[in-house]
């Protein structure tokens, strides 16, 4: 089995405000590393900014620096506008992807330094991963998903209804499919089913 699927390719890993999902997905950035990414971090100003109940800002900024292996960390818009014209990165990826930032996506907003960044990747004609974690996804954002699916380059990390008990119109990715859907997106292909199971 190839021990290094991601070899030499230039990642960008953004992450946005669904708070209780960043411990599921830190783990996923040190895999893609060690799979032979080189991760570029990206935060929205809430992961940069927010002290939540999962845990103070600088405690997350630190555990995505530690699993990228890098200090170098995305958190302006400025900062993020480069990736465009320089052509930075092979592939971006957000997750988790908040129901905010999907929907600034859906309508084109460039307003905080992950939307920047998914702008100026896009603009080069590459493909963007998206990992759902909404409690509104089944609700308020259903149509932005709807409008994203029919986008050009956008790719979607199968999701499932995490709570239907409690939370019936969330939808959250399935982490263990990350991987490969980065892989499939590389090669134009969304996996499919989108609506999985969930596995872990
Ligand atoms: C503790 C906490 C947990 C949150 N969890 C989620 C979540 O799981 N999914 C979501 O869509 N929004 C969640 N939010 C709301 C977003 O953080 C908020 O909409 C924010 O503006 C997102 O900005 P961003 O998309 O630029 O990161 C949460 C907020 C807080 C304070």
């Amino acid at each position: 089995m190839n021990q290094q699927p991601f070899l030499g390719i230039r990642i960008g890993f953004a992450l946005t405000g669904s708070f209780c999902t960043l411990s599921k997905v830190v783990p996923q950035i040190a895999q893609l590393r060690e799979g032979g990414a080189i991760i570029t971090p990206i935060l929205s100003f809430s992961v940069r900014d927010y002290n939540t109940r999962f845990g103070d800002r600088n405690y997350w900024r630190d555990q995505v620096s530690r699993a990228a292996a890098t200090i170098e960390i995305i958190d302006t818009i400025a900062a993020a506008e480069p990736i465009g014209p320089r052509a930075l990165l092979d592939i971006m990826v957000i997750a988790p992807c908040s129901g905010n930032s999907l929907a600034k996506l859906a309508a084109g907003i460039a307003d905080t330094p992950v939307l920047m960044a998914a702008k100026a990747h896009l603009r080069n004609n590459r493909p963007l991963v998206i990992a759902v974690s909404s409690n509104d996804a089944l609700a308020a954002n259903f149509s932005n998903i709807g409008t994203l699916l029919n986008r050009k380059h956008l790719y979607f990390v199968p999701f499932v209804q995490d709570d239907t008990e409690l939370k019936p119109n969330s939808l959250i990715a399935d982490w263990q499919l990350l991987a490969p859907t980065i892989a499939a997106a590389l090669k134009g292909h969304q996996i499919q089913p989108i609506f999985c199971q969930q596995t872990d």
